[in-house]
C-alpha cells in the first residue's frame, strides 16, 4: 500500500472506535482529513464533533457535521488524530501542522486517544522529526536560548501563526530518550504555550497502516 492508501485505511478503521450517539474529538492533518471524510459517512450516527483546529472545523462543516465548542462538552469518549512520530509506548511527537495546542487540549478531555498513522511514523526514538513548540512571540529568543541549553537547535517556523495567534519553534537535533521528562521540562519554560510531545498523555491505541493492512496496538 502507498503511504496515502495506508492513511485512508487507518482512517476507515478508526470509525469502528466511534461510539454511536457521541461527540467525537477530531484532530488535524492529512490523516485526520481522511478520518473526517469517513466520519461524514456515519454522520447520522453521531451528535457532532469537536475540532482541534480551524482547518478541521471547516472540513467538518463542509460535510454538514455539527462542530461543538469544547467548553460545552463534558464527555468526549474518543479523540482521533495523526502524529508525526510515535513509539511502541504510544508516545508521540505532534504539531507538524501547527495545531499542537488545541490537539493537546482536546486530547486531555477525551477518554481515549486513537492515533492513526502510516507505518513511516513508527520510530524507536522520538526526535528525528523536529519537535514543534508553540511560544508567546515576545518570549521567542529567551525560549530559544533555554532550548539550546537542553541540547536542541530551535528554528523559527517562518510565516506561520497558530490558531491562537502565537509562533512555533521547531527544535532539531534531539534524541528524546525520556519523553515524559522532556515534556515536563519544556512545559516549565516561561512563555512556552505547548510542546509537541504527547507522552504524559499518550495515545491509548495506535492504528498503524502497513503493507499487510491495519495493525492495532493498544496500551
Ligand atoms: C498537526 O498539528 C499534527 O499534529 C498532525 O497530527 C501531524 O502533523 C500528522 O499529520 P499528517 O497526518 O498529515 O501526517
Amino acid at each position: 500500500m502507498t503511504q496515502d492508501e495506508q492513511k485512508r485505511a487507518v482512517a476507515a478503521a478508526a470509525i469502528q472506535h466511534v461510539p454511536t450517539g457521541c461527540i467525537v474529538g477530531v484532530g488535524t492533518g492529512s490523516t485526520a482529513n481522511y478520518f473526517i471524510d469517513e466520519l461524514a459517512k456515519i454522520k447520522h450516527k453521531i451528535e457532532g464533533a469537536v475540532a482541534s483546529s480551524e482547518a478541521s472545523a471547516q472540513r467538518l462543516k463542509s460535510h454538514n457535521i455539527e462542530v461543538h465548542d469544547l467548553n460545552n462538552v463534558s464527555d468526549l469518549p474518543v479523540y482521533v488524530d495523526g502524529a508525526d512520530e510515535i513509539t511502541e509506548n504510544l508516545h508521540m511527537v505532534k504539531g507538524g501542522g501547527g495545531a499542537l495546542t488545541r490537539e493537546k487540549i482536546v486530547a486531555a478531555v477525551a477518554r481515549k486517544f486513537i492515533c492513526i498513522t502510516d507505518q513511516s511514523k513508527l520510530v524507536n526514538v522520538l526526535g528525528n522529526f523536529p519537535l514543534p513548540i508553540e511560544v508567546i512571540p515576545m518570549a521567542r529568543s529567551y525560549i530559544a536560548r533555554e532550548i539550546v541549553l537542553l541540547g536542541g537547535q530551535p528554528a523559527l517556523r517562518h510565516g506561520f501563526t497558530t490558531d491562537n495567534g502565537n509562533i512555533i519553534l521547531d527544535v532539531h537535533g534531539l534524541q528524546i530518550m525520556n519523553p515524559v521528562e522532556l515534556e515536563t521540562t519544556l512545559n516549565q519554560i516561561t512563555g512556552v504555550v505547548t510542546n509537541g510531545l504527547f507522552a504524559c498523555r499518550g495515545a491509548n491505541t495506535l492504528l498503524l497502516g502497513t503493507d499487510e493492512g491495519v495493525r492495532e496496538m493498544t496500551i
